[in-house]
């Protein structure tokens, strides 16, 4: 008898201990919301190495191009089907007169990037060879216009440029140099940062200039524009709430920046690849500050557009760190470590959870410039472990939302915690379920068990990324070091799911019917 009643207490210690350290997730069924694959754009300014050594060769190089653009650049963006674009910035946005960038190469005249390491522009990268970039790379342009130096002439100019079929003033001059059909380009930002690089200007003074210059960028047959406006700097909601009553729906977007800095402090940010776990906690916190952001700025455009037909664009987003030592400080040159891809995976979950109001984002910058998608040194080149998130990710690009609940295990360092899970979910057109998890925690697994309620599937499997310490990179060395391999951490037991999510890492789940 003794004997049975030690049995039954040990079951039931190991039930409670299971139940205590298991962590359940319940997906629903999918409503109508989609995650706009523009949620998994990116950003490419007139910057450091991003364009010019980076895109863009020298005419004599050797590294294979066309038309000076570097192929190897082309294909691996081309493999995470980027969706669109963002040019010319950025800062450099509201200082650049897009006349100086067409035309014959040799009579195209010199600036300065004042913004960027005060280094010569020769615009010789304009206009024609971005959007001769975007049709490589089958993505969508996303240009954005100079409020901040130029003038309404100016951009409604270029918008006639671009986007008009008939005969005139503009398209002339773009046939002379080459292009016979408009290119209808769609996304077209109406200023960068107002309320700092871009102007200084109040949010008042920036909606009222907003709507002069988005009247006269017209829309041209088959080209409607979806006009975003230049929105806030992380957490100024009356720079929201301003625009929203003043401006409202005559905008189809409007933008949100926030960048992760892992000290907090802009004058020492701290280094991308020297961190002890201290700053990791702190890098994942400012990370994380994404979701507040997101609900509250979400929470007043819903006062002022409850059809939620205005877009939260949150067009700069990722780590800043300080610059590698020996680069060029206005280059904006980093490394990229698992920590940035703990932070990838966590961001585009926060926006996926939030994809009613965030229709598109653009993560800070695509090569050699901030958080990297592609780092290049000469004719090498390397992907990030940011990019191999964006790999993972990008089934849910267009894929009907699954909303999900649960409730996190905290990441405990000191006295502070912070969630350690974060997940969203999809569901394709071929009734595919997809599921993207990531554990914050550098030292503890997460056991899982998803209940799937109304939702078929017969198997499922995975892929993971992560690596054995946090600060890990790949390198020109090295330049494999974290990539994705196959995810046996999942088990089936009738419809429910049970996952065992390793430390530090990113997962990805399909379930298949
Ligand atoms: O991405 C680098 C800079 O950050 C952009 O030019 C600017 O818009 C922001 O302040």
């Amino acid at each position: 008898m003794k004997k049975i009643i030690f049995s039954i207490s040990i079951l039931f210690s190991a039930f409670i201990l299971k139940a205590q350290t298991e962590t359940l997730l319940t997906l629903r069924p999918a409503t109508n919301q989609i995650i706009s694959k523009h949620i998994y754009g990116h950003f490419s300014e007139h910057l450091g190495r991003c364009i010019y050594d980076g895109f863009w060769v020298d005419e004599n190089s050797t590294i294979p191009n066309k038309g000076r653009i570097r192929l190897d650049i082309v294909e691996a963006l081309k493999k995470i089907k980027i969706p669109n674009l963002r040019w010319p910035g950025g800062c450099f946005a509201d200082e650049y007169h897009w006349r100086d960038g067409i035309g014959p190469r040799n009579l195209r005249p010199k600036m300065v990037n004042t913004n960027w390491g005060g280094i010569t522009e020769d615009n010789s990268f304009g206009t024609h060879e971005f959007l001769e970039l975007c049709e490589m790379l089958q993505t969508e342009p996303y240009i954005a216009g100079n409020v901040g130096s130029g003038t309404v002439e100016e951009m409604a100019k270029w918008v006639e440029y671009l986007n008009f079929d008939g005969v005139s003033p503009m398209t002339a001059i773009r046939k002379q140099n080459g292009r016979e059909q408009p290119w209808k380009v769609s996304f077209w930002g109406v200023g960068n940062e107002s309320w700092g690089c871009g102007g200084n200007m109040t949010a008042q003074y920036y909606s009222d200039e907003y709507r002069r210059y988005a009247t006269y960028a017209r829309d041209y047959t088959g080209a409607p524009l979806k006009r975003i406006a230049a929105g806030a700097n992380s957490a100024d909601y009356g720079w929201t709430e301003t625009c929203m009553k003043n401006i409202g729906t005559r905008m189809w977007g409007l933008t949100l920046h926030h960048y992760t800095i892992p000290t907090g402090k802009w004058n020492a940010k701290g280094s991308a690849t020297n961190f002890d776990e201290g700053q990791y906690f702190s890098t994942m916190q400012n990370c994380l500050k994404m979701e507040e952001l997101v609900t509250k700025h979400s929470t007043i455009m819903d006062k002022y557009d409850p059809a939620k037909k205005v877009a939260l664009v949150v067009d700069e987003w990722g780590i800043w760190t300080d610059v590698e030592p020996g680069t060029n400080p206005g280059f904006l040159y980093q490394q990229n470590s698992l920590r940035d891809a703990l932070i990838a995976g966590t961001t585009l979950n926060i926006f996926n959870n939030h994809s009613d109001r965030v229709k598109m984002a653009n993560l800070a910058q695509t090569v050699n410039v901030l958080q990297a998608l592609i780092l290049t040194e000469k004719d090498k080149m390397i992907l990030t472990p940011t990019y191999h998130v964006f790999d993972l990710f990008k089934v849910h690009q267009d894929a009907k939302y699954l909303p999900i609940a649960f409730v996190s295990p905290d990441y405990v360092s000191g006295d502070k915690k912070i969630p350690a899970l974060n997940v969203s979910a999809s569901q394709d057109d071929k009734g595919t379920i997809h599921i993207s998890l990531v554990n914050l925690d550098p030292s503890k697994k997460i056991n899982l068990n998803t209940v799937l309620e109304g939702l078929n599937w017969k198997t499922v499997t995975g892929q993971i990324l992560t690596s054995a310490k946090i600060n890990d990179v790949n390198s020109f060395s090295d330049p494999s070091k974290i990539h994705i391999v196959k995810f046996n951490g999942a088990k089936k037991s009738g419809n429910s799911l049970s996952v065992e999510l390793p430390s530090q890492s990113v997962v990805v789940l399909e379930l298949k019917n």
